[in-house]
C-alpha cells in the first residue's frame, strides 16, 4: 500500500532525541513544523511566537527549547542571547514561518493597498525578511521561510528599498545562495494538495555536492509521487486511498451522539435538519456540491434548475441548497464551484485550513460520510505525529486552536523529509557524508 510508509510516521513513538544540528525557528505557532526538522536531527534551541496559547502548548512539546513569548520585529538581539546562553555552537538551521493573510488568494483585502487593513497585511508581508537581522547576527549555516506561493512575486518595502521578496532576501543575505521554489507536498505520498514556497539560503561556507549545485535547486527531498504515474514515480494518494487505510471510526452530522467518536480528537460538528440535508443530499463519492441538489424536498420535482432557491412547481424552499433568512425569505448563500462540495474521492484532500470545519469552504464536505473532517483526520492530513501532545488544548477547552493550529503548519511528513535532506548537506565536508546511525523506517521506505 503506497501510503504506509506516511501511516507508520504518524502512529511511530516519539524518537530518542539524536540531534547533531541546532535550530532556531522564528513564527513558531505551536512548532508542528518545527518537530519533522527535529525528527530529522535539528534540536531547536530558541523558539519564537508571540501568542502566549500557542507558544504554551509548543513548549510542551519542545521541553528543552527556550520559547520567547515575543514579537520577532523587536526581538533580534534577545533571540540572538537566549540562543548564546544555551550553546556556543553555531547555529545551523534559522527558520522562519510566517502568517500569510498579507497575499493569500482568500484575502478579501487583496489589491486594495490604500485601507488601513491592507497597510496592516502588507507590514505581515514584511515578516518574512526578518531573517536578515538575525542572520547578520549569528551566521546560520541554512536559511529557510516557508509561505504561501504567491511570496515569489510578491513587492514589498523593506529598510528603505522595494522589490520582490526573493531579491530583497539576496540583498540582505549577502554571505548566502537564495534558492526559491515551489513545493507541492501531494509529490511526496502526502494525500493533500498543498503548494507552497520554500526559499532556502545556503551560507556559502557550506560545502554543498556537486548533485546539488548542478541542479541550480535548493536542496529538496527527491519526489516520489506525481499526479500521474510516470518517469518511475508513484500517482498521488487519493483521499480515498487515505481514509481507507486509515480506518477510522464512522461518524455522522445528523446528531451529536453520532458525530462523535471514541478518539477525543474524532468528532465533528453535528447539524440542524435542514443543513444535514444540504450534505447528505450529495451523493457519496460524486464530488458533487449542495448546489447541484436539484430534488424539490416537497413535491419530490427532479431537475429544479440550478440558482434558484424556491421550487418551480410547489413554491417550496429548496432548503436542500445552501440558503440563509433574508426578510424572512430564503435567499440562496452566493458561493464558488468548490464550496459546500464533497472532497473528490480520486484526488488527494485539498488544503486543509485553519475553517476545515466550515462546510461553506472549499471542498471540505467527507467524499461519502456526511460530515466535514475531524480534528484527528485534519492532523493526520497535515501528517502530525499522533505522539504530539495536545493536553494542554484539550483540558483548557481550546479544542477550535487545535483545527487553528493545524490548518496552518507545513506538514511534519515534508519537513522531516526535508530535514533529512538539509542533515545530508550539513553533513557534507569536503569528504562523502557518513551514514546515518538509525536511518527511520519510514524514510526508508519511501525511497525504496
Ligand atoms: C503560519 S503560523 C506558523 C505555523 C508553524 N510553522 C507550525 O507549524 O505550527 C504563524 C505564527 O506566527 C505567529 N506570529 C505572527 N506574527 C508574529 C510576530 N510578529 N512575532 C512572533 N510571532 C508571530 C502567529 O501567532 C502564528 O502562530
Amino acid at each position: 500500500m503506497s501510503s504506509q510508509p506516511l501511516r507508520d510516521f504518524i502512529l511511530q513513538d516519539r524518537p530518542a532525541e539524536a540531534a547533531p544540528w541546532t535550530a532556531i525557528s522564528l513564527f513558531s505557532g505551536a512548532g508542528l513544523s518545527d518537530l519533522g526538522y527535529e525528527m530529522a536531527g535539528f534540536q531547536f534551541v530558541v523558539q519564537v511566537e508571540m501568542n502566549q496559547r500557542r507558544a504554551a502548548i509548543g513548549g510542551d512539546n519542545f521541553p528543552s527549547s527556550t520559547w520567547l513569548v515575543r514579537d520577532v520585529r523587536v526581538s533580534h538581539d534577545e533571540i540572538a542571547a537566549a540562543y548564546r546562553r544555551s550553546t556556543s555552537r553555531r547555529l545551523d538551521l534559522l527558520m522562519a514561518t510566517p502568517p500569510c493573510q498579507g497575499m493569500s488568494t482568500s484575502n478579501p483585502s487583496r489589491g486594495k493597498r490604500q485601507t488601513p487593513q491592507a497597510k496592516a497585511l502588507e507590514e505581515k508581508n514584511r515578516l518574512m525578511l526578518e531573517v536578515i537581522p538575525l542572520a547578520r547576527l549569528l551566521k546560520p549555516r541554512i536559511i529557510l521561510v516557508e509561505n504561501v506561493r504567491q511570496v515569489l512575486t510578491l513587492e514589498v518595502e523593506y529598510d528603505g528599498a522595494k522589490g520582490q521578496v526573493v531579491d530583497l532576501l539576496r540583498d540582505g543575505l549577502q554571505d548566502y545562495e537564495v534558492f526559491p521554489k515551489v513545493v507541492n507536498v501531494a509529490n511526496y505520498g502526502i494525500p493533500q494538495v498543498r503548494r507552497r514556497a520554500l526559499i532556502v539560503a545556503v551560507h556559502k561556507d557550506v560545502t554543498r555536492p556537486e548533485s546539488v549545485l548542478s541542479r541550480n535547486q535548493p536542496p529538496l527531498p527527491l519526489q516520489t509521487h506525481d499526479e500521474q504515474s510516470n518517469n518511475g514515480m508513484r500517482p498521488w494518494v487519493s483521499i480515498r486511498e487515505w481514509l481507507e487505510a486509515m480506518e477510522y471510526e464512522q461518524l455522522d452530522a445528523r446528531s451529536k451522539d453520532a458525530a462523535r467518536g471514541t478518539h477525543p480528537l474524532h468528532f465533528v460538528p453535528a447539524y440542524g435538519p435542514d443543513r444535514y440535508r444540504q450534505v447528505s443530499e450529495i451523493p457519496a463519492h460524486s464530488g458533487r456540491s449542495a448546489y447541484d441538489n436539484d430534488k424539490c424536498p416537497w413535491c419530490g420535482r427532479q431537475k429544479v434548475d440550478a440558482g434558484l432557491i424556491v421550487c418551480p412547481d410547489c413554491g417550496g424552499a429548496m432548503c436542500n441548497r445552501p440558503y440563509v433568512q433574508r426578510d424572512g425569505r430564503p435567499s440562496l448563500i452566493k458561493g464558488f464551484k468548490s464550496s459546500y462540495r464533497r472532497m473528490n474521492p480520486g484526488r488527494p484532500a485539498y488544503t486543509i485550513t485553519t475553517n476545515s470545519s466550515h462546510i461553506g469552504s472549499d471542498f471540505k464536505i467527507h467524499p461519502w460520510e456526511n460530515r466535514v473532517l475531524s480534528i484527528l483526520e485534519c492532523a493526520d492530513l497535515q501528517t502530525v505525529p499522533r505522539f504530539y501532545d495536545w493536553t494542554r488544548a484539550k483540558e483548557d477547552k481550546t479544542l477550535y486552536l487545535i483545527r487553528n493550529l493545524v490548518g496552518e503548519a507545513f506538514p511534519t511528513y515534508f519537513t522531516y523529509l526535508h530535514g533529512q535532506t538539509l542533515s545530508d548537506l550539513l553533513s557534507t565536508p569536503l569528504t562523502r557524508r557518513k551514514p546515518r546511525d538509525t536511518p527511520p523506517s519510514a524514510h526508508l521506505a519511501l525511497r525504496a
